[in-house]
């Protein structure tokens, strides 16, 4: 079976591990650094002694005193450290031996004839596994009395039991590290890693659908940002799923209303409900229902082409004026049957041209002056203004409708977007002006909105004013 390994885990053992290895370097360096210091305290230690063993022989030879008991207090005064100290003659014969031991250390012929020719040792040598630090020196009488003693040997022991100690201490210390910085370690692993923990759990309930648990951000440093934008995520997932509800709900609503039309006039043609002579009119009804679910089709399609980012446009120079023209015509039944007037507003006596793509406009356009003859009452009036101000041209359309309330006037662009749900939900889908946003970002152009409630609402766009063209 495999082990799946946590982040905890992986945290607490990373850390363990480089905290132990970075206490065996420090202390292994430490240590080695400490064993020359000893060394050097050692050495130092035997220089002393060698001189007052010196001074001591002097002493003896200058004043006449007794030599031998001068010189036998010299092994175990002043400190308390075990050695034993050997005097040799010129030919290489031991004179005194001071040892405290039972068995004196037996010490190389080879050190003495080399202190003899003048070159002092200085070396640990291994004594019953033990080793111990030797110094073999000559001596040399400085006043004009001659030593008969040539050659000194200190051997100091306790080298090893010291470094032992230290390496104990040493030891201690490391154990009493690695217990506190593993606990705290620990601590500082959980800490860390609880949080990715949470937000794992909480983003398998995401997956699940389950927008509404949130993570509890701490901090504001990487993890905490990772749980704000998980939150962030949630929310937004939340509403696209919502919208996605919506959508289906619309999308069915909008396609099952025509579609429940079409059957049941078909059916009661089928069944001669419906009179010879007013299948006609039947017909022209069915016509009307089949053009909305085109409609709603083919915004739904260029809508997600657009979002697709699969829509490019191709703009031209042509006459804008000459295309609203067009395009009330086309409404003209919608507004007589509204009793609508609609007026085209222009401040140049000729027609204004745009660098625009033509076939996306009629779309934009067509929609927005749609949306004005909707939403007006009966009897309204829809004003239409195209004027050239400076090098642009701006498009204004302006309707006697009830409004968008101001808080909802961002929203108009998103996607399904519908301000009275209920009351505009027999007509369109809420796509119409997302559609034209896009299209009006794809020109890098501007479109705003200024609308009140129960005084109308008026959608301006403004385009660079392109100069009239002869192929028109
Ligand atoms: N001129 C207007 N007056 C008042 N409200 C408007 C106007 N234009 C748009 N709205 C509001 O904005 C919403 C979105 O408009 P949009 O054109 O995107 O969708 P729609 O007209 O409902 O459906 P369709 O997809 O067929 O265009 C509308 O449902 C309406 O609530
Ligand atoms: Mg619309």
């Amino acid at each position: 079976m495999r082990i799946r390994s946590s982040i905890f885990t992986k945290l607490f053992s990373t850390y363990v591990l480089s905290s132990i290895a970075a206490f065996l370097i420090f202390s292994t360096v430490l240590y080695v650094l400490f064993q020359q210091d000893l060394k050097g305290d050692f050495l130092s230690t035997l220089h002393a002694q060698h001189e007052q063993v010196e001074r001591t022989l002097q002493l003896a030879y200058e004043e006449g005193q007794n030599k031998e008991a001068i010189i036998s207090t010299l092994g175990f005064n002043n400190d308390n450290s075990h050695k034993n100290i050997y005097l040799y003659g010129e030919n290489g014969e031991l004179l005194h031996l001071f040892s405290d031991s039972e068995e004196p250390l037996h010490i190389e012929q080879e050190f003495i004839e080399q202190a003899l020719s003048g070159n002092p040792v200085n070396e640990f040598v291994n004594e019953k596994g033990h080793r111990i630090f030797l110094m073999v020196s000559p001596i040399e009488s400085n006043t004009l009395v001659e030593f008969q003693e040539k050659v000194l040997v200190i051997a100091l022991h306790g080298y090893d039991s010291v470094a032992k100690s230290i390496k104990g201490m040493f030891m201690l210390a490391g154990l009493i590290t690695t217990i506190v910085a593993t606990c705290f370690l620990f601590l500082v692993s959980k800490k860390l890693s609880a949080p990715l923990q949470t937000m794992n759990v909480v983003a398998m309930e995401y997956a699940r659908g389950n927008f509404d648990r949130k993570v509890k951000v701490a901090g504001d440093d990487e993890i905490g940002q990772l749980g704000e934008t998980l939150n962030h995520m949630a929310s937004e997932l939340a509403s696209l799923d919502n919208m996605r509800k919506e959508f289906v709900a619309n999308v069915s609503h909008d396609m099952r209303s025509p579609l429940t039309s079409i059957n049941g006039f078909v059916g009661a043609m089928l069944d001669g409900t419906i009179p010879q002579q007013d299948q006609k009119r039947y017909l022209h009804l069915m016509k009307d229902e089949t053009e909305r679910l085109i409609k709603l089709v083919n915004d739904l399609l260029d809508i997600a082409r657009i979002e697709a980012g699969q829509v490019s446009i191709q703009p031209q120079n042509y006459n804008i004026s000459e295309q609203i023209r067009k395009l009330m015509a086309k409404l003209e039944p919608q507004l007589t049957k509204q009793k609508l007037e609609i007026e085209i507003q222009s401040n140049q006596d000729d027609d204004l041209y745009v660098f625009a793509d033509k076939d996306r406009f009629d779309q934009v356009l067509g929609n927005l002056i749609e949306n004005a003859v909707h939403f007006s009452p009966q009897k309204g009036i829809v004003t239409v203004r195209v004027l050239g101000i400076g090098r642009e041209v701006s498009i204004s359309i302006e309707d006697q409708g009830p409004g968008i309330p101001r808080e909802e006037l961002s929203h108009i662009w998103d996607r399904f977007f519908k301000v009275d749900k209920a009351r505009s939900q027999k007509v369109g889908t809420g796509i119409g002006l997302s559609i034209v946003k896009h299209i009006i970002d794809l020109h890098g152009a501007r479109i705003d909105v200024e609308s009140e409630v129960g005084n109308g609402t008026t959608f301006s766009i403004t385009l660079p004013m392109a100069s009239k063209i002869a192929k028109e």
